[in-house]
């Protein structure tokens, strides 16, 4: 039994797991079969080359078809924080297992505080080689409920965090006069673009989420693409920016040639090389005015004072049904009824085409994780990528 489910495991994420954050407001929580997957890593896979259809909202594997629960969403609350989990699977957040496998890492281990390694850090795969390289992550929101809705021009970046994905705690800021979302909720989306080493990939994830203590009608106004503007100030884009789409077969909204101020290829990301200051983009609210406010949502800004969620409110419910996780995660290779289209495999292997890592290194880290604890929980542990 507990050969079977590691083999399924392994099979399922033959490495090219990366990072995502994790929260119980993101589309893909549970993965993208319509089980409980504690374990699940299908977010984390990064978007190289692939057409917009597949890669928007991580469509080519689905996630965009599995909204989070209802009533679950990602809170935003006005002038303050929020904090997501930045980890290469749920099995290694306090989301699962009662975070049991979770550490100040994304990946479950532990390392320096000043961890850098001058060709690649790939364990955890964070594509850079130390924090101060660390490309920078965003968020944005799109004013509507509803997922098809939302467009590169209504997804709007609201905040960054410069050097990251770094460690697994990590919080952004919210811009103090966003407004209220729509009764259903905002769309939002999470943004990576890796830059130094590594596969030049990106990332796209969708979350519902909401604005709390909104005291602001401000409307956020039509994003402009971000550009190439590091040194020179001007030439940014002013105003609400989208986010940065690169490296797709269609669908890219900047181009770079050249080297950058440090004499290494150009490579776009949410930092100031593209416009984008650390924090809340305070300066999105060039919208008009609706007059007709939308519906307030205000009054239970809980997560406002940011700091550390690491013990969530879901995780007890979790660790309940931990015992059928497990069955979930066997269950896996057949798609349910909730999967409208079964994941494409050509979709899956363009979406890593170029990624190539060790099988050898994922089978000696599972033996070491399953003899570190016991064979109790089948809980994989990332690969590193070779480059
Ligand atoms: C980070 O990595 C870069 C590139 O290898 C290196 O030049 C720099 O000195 C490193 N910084 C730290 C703080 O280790």
């Amino acid at each position: 039994m507990f050969v079977r489910l590691l083999t399924t495991a392994l099979s399922a994420t033959v490495a090219h797991a990366h990072l995502a954050p994790w929260h119980k407001g993101m589309y893909g929580f549970n993965g993208v079969t319509g089980s409980i997957n504690y374990n699940t890593d299908d977010v984390v896979h990064p978007l190289y080359q692939l057409t917009k259809d597949q890669w928007w909202f991580h469509h080519y594997n689905n996630v965009d078809q599995f909204p989070p629960a209802e009533g679950d969403f990602l809170e935003l609350p006005a002038g303050g924080s929020f904090t997501v989990e930045i980890a290469s699977n749920r099995g290694e957040t306090s989301l699962s297992f009662n975070g049991k496998y979770a550490t100040d890492w994304p990946d479950g281990q532990n390392y320096p505080e000043d961890y850098n390694v001058p060709t690649c850090i790939t364990s955890p795969n964070m594509h850079t080689q130390n924090q101060t390289r660390a490309a920078g992550t965003a968020f944005a929101i799109a004013y509507t409920s509803d997922i098809t809705k939302v467009t590169e021009d209504n997804l709007a970046v609201f905040t960054v965090r410069y050097h990251t994905p770094w460690k697994r705690i990590t919080s952004y800021d919210v811009p103090a006069d966003m407004p209220a979302c729509p009764e259903g909720g905002c769309i939002c989306a999470w943004g990576w673009v890796p830059n130094g080493c590594g596969q030049p990939n990106m990332y796209h994830l969708p979350y519902r989420c909401m604005v709390t203590g909104a005291k602001s009608t401000k409307v956020v106004g039509a994003a402009k693409a971000p550009v190439w503007c590091q040194n020179d100030p001007d030439a940014c884009t002013k105003g609400p920016k989208q986010m940065i789409y690169w490296n797709q077969l269609d669908g890219n909204n900047i181009e770079v040639e050249g080297v950058d101020a440090d004499n290494e290829f150009k490579s776009p990301a949410y930092n100031d090389k593209c416009g984008f200051p650390d924090g809340a983009q305070n300066d999105i609210f060039t919208g008009a005015s609706s007059g007709s406010s939308s519906s307030s949502s205000s009054g239970s800004s809980s997560s406002s004072s940011g700091s550390s969620n690491s013990k969530s409110s879901t995780t007890s419910s979790s660790s309940s049904k931990a015992d059928t996780g497990a069955a979930a995660v066997n269950k896996a290779k057949t798609p349910t009824s909730a999967s409208s289209s079964a994941p494409s495999s050509t979709a899956s292997a363009k979406a890593t085409a170029g990624t190539t890592c060790s099988p050898r290194k994922v089978r000696r880290a599972l033996a070491k994780r399953a003899a570190v604890h016991g064979g109790a929980v089948v809980h994989r542990r990332k690969a590193g990528h070779v480059f």
